[in-house]
């Protein structure tokens, strides 16, 4: 089954670049650019990743990210990335990027999108591996900073794809971006957004109501409204999610215990992905190996994952069906 697994054709749609920043690379670029951080080794490093939720997560990662100066940093970073897809066998990856996280620090828009970019461009010629970019607001910061990152987004329309939503959910209501959803829409973006990770199922409800969200990152609270898991199956609404980030920021205390392959079962349109791997021990692979270690799944299960990230996914109804083939082909060949 591991062999299967490994080699098992694969498509993320949950994935910040950010959080593939490795111990190494941080520790390389933070001599590299002079930047200080609090730790001296990657041993220190990894002894700080003991993340309780969310919160202590995201505390972290920001600090990361300050090592993250020049376009070859954005760009190295991506590349590390899309050389672990190539082991993973992810033929497709939608990527989420942070954009206030740097503008904030007084990094230009420019530059961590015409780094990201290039990795990616260079990843379809050079590795075969195709992409989406999709520009994440934080939702910690307020109205006003989400616009100022949209209105710089604009020159770069033809490299983004989408709009998300991140960052500390509780207590930042969907709500809050309605107006800047309302723009982004009108400008030719789909949305995306993260809900119900540690907020409950109504933020759900309103990330698809309010935000006109093409597919939900995370989701798995939606179990606590049986009308809601309905609708996710009928209106076949896909989740993002993200199984090892979840047992490491204690949304389900084991892997035992995630729902990830009731849902599955049920018929909802489940996916999996990494999240931030650099940061949750665990890449693509990792992730199905984690879930199939703890709920014993058929092969056909497990394909069905990356079928519905097919259909979940933002490409074009052939490349859907060629991917959807290609799969088809590894699941009979391995039955
Ligand atoms: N940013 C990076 N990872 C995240 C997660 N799991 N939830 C919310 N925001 C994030
Ligand atoms: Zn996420």
């Amino acid at each position: 089954m591991k062999e299967f697994i490994q080699s098992l054709p694969k498509i993320e749609l949950h994935l910040h670049i950010e959080g593939t920043l490795e111990p190494e690379l941080m520790l390389e670029l933070a001599e590299r650019n002079n930047v200080r951080i609090p730790f001296n080794s990657i041993a220190e490093i990894k002894n700080a990743y003991n993340f309780h939720n969310l919160q202590s997560f995201l505390d972290i990662y920001f600090q990361g990210a300050d090592v993250l100066i020049n376009e070859q940093d954005f760009f190295d970073l991506t590349w590390a990335y899309l050389l672990r897809c190539q082991e993973d066998n992810v033929l497709h990856t939608e990527v989420f990027f942070d954009p206030q996280a740097h503008t904030e620090r007084g990094i230009c828009f420019d530059i961590v999108v015409n780094g990201i970019h290039r990795a990616l461009v260079k990843a379809t010629t050079e590795l075969g591996i195709s992409s989406k970019l999709i520009m994440c607001f934080l939702r910690h910061l307020d109205e006003e900073s989400a616009f100022k990152a949209l209105e710089s987004a604009h020159v770069h329309k033809d490299k983004i794809i989408a709009v998300g939503l991140d960052s500390t959910e509780v207590g930042n209501p969907v709500g809050k971006f309605e107006r800047v959803f309302k723009q982004a829409i009108e400008q030719g973006f789909l949305t995306v957004a993260h809900a119900g990770e540690e907020g409950p199922a109504h933020n759900i409800h309103d990330a698809l109501n309010l935000l006109q969200v093409s597919r939900i990152d995370h989701g798995v609270r939606c179990s606590e409204d049986e009308n809601l898991v309905k609708q996710l199956i009928t209106e076949r609404i896909p989740l993002t999610v993200c199984p090892l980030s979840n047992i490491k920021l204690n949304v389900f205390e084991h892997m035992e215990l995630h729902n990830i392959v009731t849902l599955l079962r049920r018929g909802v349109c489940v996916t999996i992905n990494s999240d931030d791997p650099a940061y949750f021990g665990g890449y693509m692979t990792d992730n199905f190996l984690a879930v199939n270690d703890a709920h014993s799944l058929s092969k056909t299960e497990l394909a069905q994952f990356t079928f519905n990230a097919i259909d979940a996914s933002f490409i074009s109804k052939s490349e859907k069906k060629q991917l959807k083939m290609l799969t088809q082909r590894y699941l009979d060949l391995h039955q």
